[in-house]
């Protein structure tokens, strides 16, 4: 193992702390700017699956940030983008680290592909003591393989629903949906009254139903709020064939042609938000809170018509997944040095940005940090009468580690088939419990009570610095 600084490359024998040490001295002396990095042409790839995440002109921000950074040290970036669906930015990012010579210095990395890619990609716990002392334990896990710190957390995101606010003060809701049963009764309704009002093709509920990592999200939070487990526990129990889980299977296929439309099941995450977004024929929809936040000030129509909440709940939780995107360092980056560089900066840059977020919003949006809305939300999921838990969970991807992917897609494959009529929940989950069985070697067993850790305890839903700032999904439910 070795870095490369400059043009000098630095190696040690994984025995020797001492020599260990010193490069990291020699590593921080550089970054603080004792020893300046030198303003010979180098330049930096980073290869970027958030590239088009962006609904707005912020895209171009973060290419000004990327010039920021090159006014600043001298150190060039190219900015690369990848293909649209999780499944294959992952495979695109694990041939670019494996082929060697040419590799992305820095590579986004999704929450779940740590397991997958650590053996590609640097330990950076060394470089980022302070940083992460300023970052959620939780998600800093999540980033992290065997101790090592396969990624720096970047953007965290968390799902949640989002609804039309004009619609549900048209059929007189005063809040929007807390649990799915809510959720279905106001979705069949808003549905009947828009057909009756002539929106012929208007549905209820629309969700990513196609064959990707997407569809594990949904189908996470409805299992899990229904208290069917986490596919795997953290345990290593694979707990997916279980009563719970199957009928949360069930419900969803049952939605399909009454609340959500037939073609949900081909709805890619970004075929569905523009479909919510812009031709306005649903009143509800399962997204990300962070294309939310980076769409909402300056998309008038969603400022104007559309607000965010907490996933529904289930009979025994209220379960959101966790996603987001950490920063790695390829093992075999001919410019470690200034690649590290660049990482720190962007994480440094983007909690500026969070800071200054936070201000707007708390100007701008009062409500967003009105702490009546939470405590209103916590006391209408606590009349629901059930003991609830509500917060943030993990997809199964550190204890599958690099088997996440298979898992996910064995999963994703069950799961698809059930909504399609394909075949029968209980059957589809017999043999896809054989299946985990197979791809990791683990035994089978119950769902794990465990509780998952509020969204509170994650702090912003978006951001480097998940610790500050704190607010959850259910503050920004008030109608205005
Ligand atoms: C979002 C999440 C990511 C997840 C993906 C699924 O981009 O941030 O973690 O894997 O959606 O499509």
């Amino acid at each position: 193992m070795g870095l490369t600084i400059g043009i000098c490359k630095v190696s040690w024998p994984r025995s020797t702390k001492t020599a260990r040490i010193v490069c990291i001295l020699l590593f921080s002396l550089i970054l603080h700017g004792e020893h300046p990095l030198s303003k010979e042409s180098v330049t930096v790839t980073f290869v970027d699956p958030e590239w088009s995440h962006d609904l707005t002109e912020h895209t171009v921000v973060a290419d000004d940030r990327l010039k920021d950074f090159t006014q600043e040290t001298g150190i060039g970036v190219k900015h690369l983008p990848t293909p649209e669906t999780t499944l294959d930015q992952l495979d695109l990012v694990r041939k670019l680290l494996r082929q060697g010579s040419s590799t992305p210095d820095v590579s986004g990395v999704d929450v779940i592909w740590p397991g997958v890619l650590s053996e590609e990609l640097m330990d950076l716990k060394p470089y980022l003591a302070t940083e992460l002392s300023s970052i959620n334990a939780d998600v800093a896990a999540s980033y992290t393989v065997k101790g090592k710190l396969v990624a720096a957390p970047y953007h965290s995101d968390i799902g949640v629903l989002f609804y039309r606010r004009d619609l549900l003060r048209r059929y007189g809701y005063a809040t929007p949906p807390r649990t799915w049963d809510e959720l279905e009764q106001m979705a069949a309704r808003i549905q009947k009254g828009e057909r009756a009002r002539g929106q012929k093709d208007f549905w209820g509920f629309l969700w990513p139903g196609a064959a990707g990592e997407g569809l594990t999200c949904n189908a996470l939070e409805w299992q899990v709020s229904e208290g069917g487990g986490r596919i795997i526990e953290a345990d290593g129990n694979i707990s997916v064939n279980n009563p719970d889980a199957i009928r949360s299977w069930q419900r969803a296929a049952h939605w399909i042609g009454w609340i959500s439309p037939p073609f949900v099941t081909s709805l890619q995450e970004w075929d569905a938000i523009n479909d919510f977004y812009h031709r306005g024929t649903s009143a509800f929809y399962r997204g990300w809170a962070r294309t939310y936040l980076l769409s909402v000030r300056d998309i008038p129509s969603v400022r104007d018509t559309i607000a965010i909440t907490s996933i529904p709940a289930g009979k025994n939780a209220q379960a959101a997944t966790l996603g987001g995107f950490g920063l790695g360092l390829s093992r075999s980056s001919r410019h470690s040095a200034e690649a590290l560089h660049l990482i720190r900066f962007l994480i440094h840059r983007e909690i500026e940005i969070e800071e200054a977020r936070a201000d707007y919003e708390s100007r701008n949006w009062p409500e967003l940090y009105d702490p009546t809305a939470i405590l209103r939300a916590k006391r209408s999921s606590a009349e629901t009468g059930k003991q609830q838990v509500s917060g943030v969970v993990a997809r199964p991807s550190t204890v599958a580690g690099e088997k996440y992917e298979e898992v996910s897609r064995a999963y994703i494959q069950a799961v698809h088939s059930v909504l399609l009529g394909q075949s029968r929940a209980p059957e589809a989950a017999a043999s896809l419990e054989r299946e985990l069985v197979r791809i990791t070697g683990f035994k089978t067993g119950p769902p794990s009570r465990n509780r998952v850790p509020t969204q509170k305890s994650l702090g912003r839903v978006s951001g480097a610095r998940p610790a500050a700032a704190s607010t959850t999904a259910s503050a920004h439910d008030s109608l205005k």
